[in-house]
């Protein structure tokens, strides 16, 4: 098969930051799916990855971690799916990714496509489902009876246009989302944010001037390290933050006054360590597949980049290095 990959971290305007190039199809392990790739999604890791991983001529990296596509084949202990089911998922971090047209995947982290959706649609959704999901219902613990305010830094990329509408179906909660330009703030107004503010100006003050006293709960999706004085004082006392980016240094101790909490979410991490819940991501991605195909929770498809192809994926890279996505962008067919 012709996977695309790399074998250098370079900058991705070089010609081989990305290549195509011819890869054994893989054999499924027992509890693996083979899946022929229809669709993928983007995401930050994979430029993150494209810049710290490197590769041999022999085996260069395959990157990618959202798909949608449709079971080939299955392992010998595989019960959750037969070969036809369309799939949705967001793969492992340390397993070879989705940029190649067969990939393997872990049943228990993979779900089944929503009804109502294409594959680019539906490939939009399973990377950032799931760390939104994760972040809001197994880190901050909020339930259908939370109440109080929610504030959202970075609302409009891939993960908050996500967790803006999780908060709003699935919560009591008021949804305050950040974007600093006009087309983001419209993006998550159309989403259902109660409210949006600027993240280019201090944070606290915004939500002072938006009419809220603080902020119960903070999900930090992007920028934490330079919002985070902020982000304390915007913080209620005993509330509580999640965060999920890669901040340099962050002063905990600042928490302390306000008996507040911290919370990281790293969706591979129950992959990656294969703990016993991990099948958790199995249920949560066909609880999103139902919330979507009821009409509760729409794709976050913000770009269909075309055909999956080295070119097409640098232009995505780009993109995504730029820090302006607006939701997420996808790419459809070889
Ligand atoms: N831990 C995990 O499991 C996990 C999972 C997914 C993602 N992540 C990480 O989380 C981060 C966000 O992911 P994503 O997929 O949502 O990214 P994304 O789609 O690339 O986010 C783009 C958005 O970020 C906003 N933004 C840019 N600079 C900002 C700043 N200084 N402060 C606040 N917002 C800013 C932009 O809004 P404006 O254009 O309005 O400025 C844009 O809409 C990335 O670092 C990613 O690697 C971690």
């Amino acid at each position: 098969m012709k996977a695309i990959g790399y074998i250098d971290s370079l900058p991705i305007s070089e010609e081989r930051a990305l290549f195509a190039f011819d890869t054994p199809e893989p054999t499924p392990g027992p509890r693996d799916l083979k899946v022929a790739v229809k669709a993928i999604a983007v995401n930050p890791v994979d430029t993150k990855v494209r810049m710290r991983r490197t590769g041999t001529a022999a085996e260069p990296v395959i990157l990618g971690w959202d798909a949608a596509g449709i079971v080939e084949t299955v392992g010998a202990e595989v019960t959750l799916f037969k070969p036809g089911d369309k799939v949705f998922y967001a793969g492992a971090i340390n397993r070879p990714g989705t940029n190649a047209p067969f990939h393997l995947v872990d049943e228990r982290i993979v779900g089944h496509m929503p009804a109502s959706l294409g594959f680019a649609e539906a490939a939009a959704l399973p990377l950032t489902a799931i760390t939104a999901w994760e972040a809001l219902f197994d880190r901050l613990r909020l339930t259908r009876d939370s109440t109080g305010t929610l504030l959202i830094i970075g609302a409009a990329g891939g993960v908050g246009s996500l967790a803006v509408q999780f908060a709003r179906q699935l919560t009591g909660l008021t949804v305050v989302g950040t974007a600093s330009r006009p087309e983001s703030r419209e993006w998550l107004e159309k989403l259902g944010a109660h409210a949006v503010i600027d993240h280019t100006r201090p944070l606290s003050e915004e939500l002072a001037k938006a009419g809220f006293d603080g902020a119960d709960h903070v999900f930090s999706l992007t920028g934490t390290d330079t919002h985070w004085p902020e982000i304390v004082k915007a913080l209620k006392p005993q509330g509580q933050v999640a965060l999920i980016d890669d901040p340099d240094l962050i002063d905990v101790r600042l928490l302390k006054q306000k008996s507040a909490s911290l919370h990281w979410e790293f969706m591979f991490a129950r992959p990656l360590f294969g703990t016993p819940d991990m099948i958790a991501q199995h249920a949560l991605l066909d609880e999103v597949a139902r919330l979507v195909d009821a009409g509760q929770v729409k794709t976050t498809l913000g770009a269909n980049y075309g055909p999956i192809t080295a070119e097409n994926l640098k232009r995505a890279h780009a993109a995504l290095e730029s820090g302006r996505a607006i939701g997420k962008i996808v790419l459809e067919g070889w």
